[in-house]
């Protein structure tokens, strides 16, 4: 981060460097319509007001941020401020940063946009704090139904409808927003790369060629919550245990389809006491596959196997799908476009989900990915290197000037 802020070219990142740090996890947890997300919007209304550029918040909470009056066909860019529990510094915010940069950097140059010209900042994309992820961009889209959306509460309980109450967002309102999605003529998100990617393939930056089929699923494995001194280890029903069982068979069934992942990185225990045998075990399941087929066969797959696991140990499990994505394919025509005019830089495929995939059904959406030296992301190891994020900075600035 201290390159970064000696180079200058990003200090949007360095400036926001303390928002939301979270000490007990390491890293930040930034999440929507909670202090660190309500530090970073203003943070970032004021970045993109210095630029001359007129600030909305829209009727899911997403921001737009408008370089000459709002309108019709516009070029828009940008991606999102929330993180991930624990997450790292540029997963969403580098593309916000990238944004305001190749803006400031256009303007400088003298360039005037000859159509609408916006940067968004998508609402609650990791789904960390509601559970479902690219909730402001699903809304927007009207994939996500909004009395589902107001349903939906956080982990102390709080409604969405209440937080965006709170946060001056009138729930009332959530939902399709036909004006919002009829405006954008093309979307591009810049994000930092999230796997190996181009560590192996030797660029600092690429477009996405495509992203998995993804989706979370909640299993509640049920047993009989009792006494860890008095019960008899023969006389149990430990959903715990039944949940340890299941996890082997989540990891086992995506590892014998090579390509796909399966993952569970959140329970939740109850009663949760040291010396209480557990009542229920939540589980969240996040699996992906190439396609939608393969992911649905692999989710049934785990769904059988945890049934049977759970049940040798005398517990119950209901499954519920919380939410789904197609794998999504970014238009060929606008990424060989794109390639073309930075020379020929090359297309990568994703296991990650992101708002262009969500609005690629919509509108032509393009990704720039910028190069992870660490391979790691979703942990406080995701990184970039400076020049890295100025050649992804420089991409879109290109980009940007051509379509404008
Ligand atoms: C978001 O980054 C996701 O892929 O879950
Ligand atoms: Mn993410
Ligand atoms: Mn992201």
């Amino acid at each position: 981060m201290s390159d970064l802020l000696a180079h200058g070219m990003l200090a949007g990142l360095a400036q926001i460097a303390q928002t939301g740090r979270d000490a007990g996890r390491g890293g930040y947890s930034r999440h929507v319509w909670q202090p660190a997300d309500f530090e970073l919007r203003a943070w970032f209304i004021e970045r993109a007001e210095r630029l001359g550029l007129m600030v909305e918040t829209d009727r899911n909470g997403n921001i737009w941020a408008w370089w000459g009056a709002p309108g019709p066909n516009a070029v828009v860019t940008g991606s999102h401020l929330d993180s991930v529990p624990g997450g790292g510094a540029y997963d969403g915010p580098l593309g916000v940063v990238s944004a305001l940069e190749a803006i400031a950097r256009l303007q400088e140059r003298g360039v005037t946009p000859t159509r609408p010209c916006a940067i968004v900042v998508f609402a609650e994309e990791e789904g960390s704090r509601f559970g479902i992820a690219c909730l402001g961009s699903r809304l927007m889209a009207g994939t996500l139904d909004a009395d589902r959306a107001r349903a939906l509460s956080d982990r102390d309980g709080v409604s969405l409808a209440d937080a965006a109450a709170r946060a001056g967002v009138n729930p009332a309102h959530l939902g399709t927003d036909r004006e919002a999605l009829g405006r954008i003529g093309l979307f591009i998100e810049l994000h930092v790369e999230q796997g190996r990617g181009l560590i192996d393939q030797g660029h600092p930056v690429a477009l996405a060629s495509s992203i998995l089929a993804h989706g979370r699923w909640r299993l509640t494995v049920t047993g009989q919550g009792n006494h860890a001194g008095a019960t008899l280890m023969t006389d149990r029903r430990d959903p715990m245990i039944a949940t340890a069982r299941a996890l082997l068979l989540v990891r086992d069934a995506a590892t014998k389809r090579p390509g796909t992942r399966a993952t569970v990185g959140r329970l939740n225990v109850v009663p949760g006491g040291t010396n209480v045998i557990p009542s229920r075990v939540d589980a969240w399941l996040d699996a992906r596959a190439e396609t939608d087929e393969e992911t649905r066969v692999l989710v049934e797959e785990i769904t059988a196997g945890v049934e049977a696991a759970v049940a040798e140990n005398g517990c119950t499990v209901s499954v519920i799908e919380e939410s789904w994505t197609g794998a999504v394919h970014f238009d060929p025509i606008l990424r060989d476009r794109f390639s073309a005019a930075l020379d020929n830089i090359p297309a990568l495929a994703t296991g990650a989900g992101h708002d262009a995939g969500v609005l690629a059904a919509s509108v032509p959406s393009a990704m720039l990915f910028v190069r992870n030296p660490t391979g790691i992301s979703h942990s406080p190891e995701e990184f970039a290197e400076a020049e890295d994020c100025v050649a992804g900075v420089e991409a879109l600035e290109k980009l940007l000037r051509t379509l404008l």
